[in-house]
């Protein structure tokens, strides 16, 4: 190992680590030697109805796909979330909220998040929400969000959450996935002190016809803004749930019935519903959770992603709770007031463990180091990263200024397809580098392959796939099996992750980011052709063609090359104008960084606009743009070239 760029966890934490330097290796090779004996043992954290014998069901066949995990066991997440604990964490803290306004904050216990989650249950059920059918969460980042998830999981609903910052039309499309009768939502959000319109964008996505399925809105009173009601269909949560039991029956589920879809962005098309079932996905959080943050009984852990990402879902909500953790909920944004607020929050509720995004960390960075400086962070023992690649420089600056050179920092690999992290260290067990995801996680099996899908041994980068199944592997795409299937037919017999990545001397994977038509902005991900497919619906635009480029905050920006129709003329007014229309159509983190007029894209003869080389120019490397000979005209490249937006 290049030793000068390895960091390994202090002699006092490994003494207090979960996992040792050795038991990896060992855990690991029986994880892969025996994953039936290993999966069963793993699922015995779990409170069940019946427990499983039957463990893995999984063939990557195109002809025969399916994976199941603990098919024949009975279970109910929220109660390994809630009842489980109550005996004996009835009084400690589930979850501390900490509103946008600093002055707000909320500490929950087990007891009462129990009581809630159960008022709200048996309100959807008098509302007429039975097991399978699907309840949509548009809200904000309070306690609401948490409780909502879990009382869809008490009564079998599976819910799709719907990120907050997604427009009207965001939320109706995934509104007409999966024909919900429930919406929950709120009056409005709170960002950096300014309102977000959520209850009026529900009204708008209600507008469309494919959404009619709705019977009921109930929206939670937030900021206390008023807002339309509209009788009978908006109900006000807290008439709704009063009076409610304090109890309320769980469904009895099967390990495999749906426990939610989550909607993610891919190369092509609109956005699949990601579905994850309930025993093998919260076996792989809770496990991953307690393993990958190393969690004690008496941490305080905060994650900062928001709800409506996965990583809200599987480490803000259902891993820590079903491990009966202390989980931290943030409304706010990293810079309001002011560019301490992560750390006066470490220091006002005495956080432990810190799991933010890189992009977060570069942002912090360039305001230097006097707002960190100023604030304690003694609690702090641990860091992780997740949903994007990080720089070694932000990791070294995470390092050495956040936790003073005192915590590890666990910088996990995953997707929203895989349910919880497959690439990390474990903090006391696994040197770190930084910049690499370093190992896979126990029973996770990564190759790369290359183009023609030949595995890669040894020192290589390629394609990532992954080999072998995980429990909290993701079952279809709701409605649309063949996308599905388009995971495992890339490199027939593994599951194909779109992300490219390097293999070094020690073993450890450097995840080099998106191979396909995804791109990854402050880590959301985006498909390029929706943000296309957004821009040529203005009436004034013929064709659109966005691509990713390396920015430095964001990790990667959008570039986005417009054609406008024969006879409109570019000016400065219309590109403003198509800008904030990307934003209003999906949402502000669809907004692109620049717009570069194109009188014509560079196309193949067959029609097919080269990417590659819009990629090159966005990236101000025009010397690296290849072979431009198969192209149609290839004189439209240099004017492209002539006018980029980035020198
Ligand atoms: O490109 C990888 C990147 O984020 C993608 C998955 O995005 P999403 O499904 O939204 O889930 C994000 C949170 C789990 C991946 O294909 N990604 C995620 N984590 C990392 C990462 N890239 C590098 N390093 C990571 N730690």
């Amino acid at each position: 190992m290049n030793q000068e760029r390895v960091h390994t966890a202090s002699p006092d934490f490994i003494a207090q680590a979960n996992i040792k330097p050795d038991d990896y290796r060992r855990m690991y090779r029986e994880s892969i030697e025996n994953p039936d004996a290993f999966w069963t043992n793993v699922a015995k954290r779990l409170d069940w109805y019946r427990f499983p014998t039957d463990i893995r069901d999984v063939s990557y066949r195109p002809d025969d796909l399916h994976v199941r995990w603990y098919q024949d066991g009975r279970i109910n997440a929220s109660v390994n979330c809630l009842d489980r604990h109550l005996a004996a964490r009835g009084d400690k803290t589930a979850i501390i909220w900490e509103g946008d306004d600093p002055s707000k904050s909320e500490r929950i216990s087990y007891r009462d998040l129990h009581a809630r989650v159960c008022r709200l249950a048996n309100a959807l059920r008098n509302l007429g929400v039975k097991k399978g059918d699907f309840v949509v969460i548009y809200l904000p980042m309070i306690p609401e969000a948490a409780v909502a998830m879990l009382a869809c999981a008490r009564i079998g609903a599976p819910h799709c959450v719907v990120f907050g910052g997604f427009s009207p039309d965001s939320l109706g499309t995934r509104i007409a996935d999966c024909s919900p009768k429930v919406i929950i939502t709120a009056d409005e959000g709170l960002r950096g002190g300014r309102p977000v319109a959520l209850k009026a964008n529900v009204d708008k996505a209600l507008q469309r016809p494919d959404t009619h399925t709705v019977e009921t809105v109930v929206v939670v009173r937030h900021t206390g803004n008023p807002v339309n009601m509209q009788s009978p269909r908006d109900r006000w949560y807290d008439t709704l749930v009063e009076g409610q039991p304090a109890v309320c029956e769980p469904e009895v589920m099967d390990a495999e019935d749906p426990l939610f879809i989550l909607h993610t962005s891919g190369s092509t098309g609109k956005p699949k519903g990601v579905l994850h079932t309930t025993g093998g996905y919260l076996v792989h959080t809770s496990f991953t959770h307690e393993v990958i943050f190393d969690l004690k009984e008496d941490d305080v852990y905060w994650c900062t992603a928001d709800v409506g990402w996965v990583t809200g879902h599987s480490y803000i909500v259902y891993g820590p709770l079903a491990n009966g953790a202390t989980t931290v909920i943030f409304e706010g944004v990293p810079n309001y007031p002011d560019f301490s607020r992560f750390w006066q929050v470490v220091d006002k509720h005495q956080v432990t463990i810190f799991y933010t995004a890189p992009t977060a960390i570069r942002a912090l960075m360039r305001e230097g180091e006097a707002p960190v400086a100023k604030t304690s962070r003694a609690s702090l023992r641990l860091l992780g990263s997740v949903g994007e690649p990080i720089n070694p420089e932000a990791w070294e600056w995470y390092h050495r200024v956040v936790g003073e050179g005192r915590c590890p920092i666990v910088d996990t690999w995953w997707q929203t397809e895989n349910g919880g992290i497959l690439i990390s260290a474990i903090p006391g067990a696994i040197p770190q580098k930084p910049g690499s995801a370093t190992l896979p996680f126990f029973g996770v099996e990564p190759a790369i392959v290359d183009n023609e899908g030949k595995v890669l041994e040894g020192v290589a980068e390629g394609n990532l796939v992954i080999l072998s199944s995980w429990p909290g592997q993701f079952r279809t795409v709701y409605g649309d099996p063949k996308r599905y299937k388009d995971y495992f037919t890339t490199y027939p017999g593994t599951y194909f992750s779109g992300d490219g990545c390097r293999r070094d001397a020690d073993g450890y994977y450097w995840i080099t980011g998106r191979v396909d038509d995804v791109i990854n902005v402050s880590g959301h991900r985006m498909g390029t052709a929706e943000v296309e497919s957004a821009l040529v619906a203005h009436p004034r635009v013929a064709e659109a063609a966005v691509v990713g480029f390396p920015h430095d905050i964001k990790g990667q920006g959008i570039y986005a090359y417009v054609t406008l129709n024969a006879g409109e003329q570019p000016s400065e007014e219309l590109r403003r104008e198509l800008v904030a229309w990307v934003r209003k159509e999906i949402g502000p983190i669809a907004t692109p960084d620049h717009l570069q007029w194109a009188a014509a894209m560079p196309k193949t003869r067959s029609g097919k606009i080269m990417r590659r080389i819009l990629r090159k120019i966005a990236e101000n490397a025009p010397e690296q743009l290849g072979d431009t000979t198969t192209l149609a005209d290839p004189s439209v490249v240099q004017t492209l070239v002539n006018e980029r937006l980035v020198r």
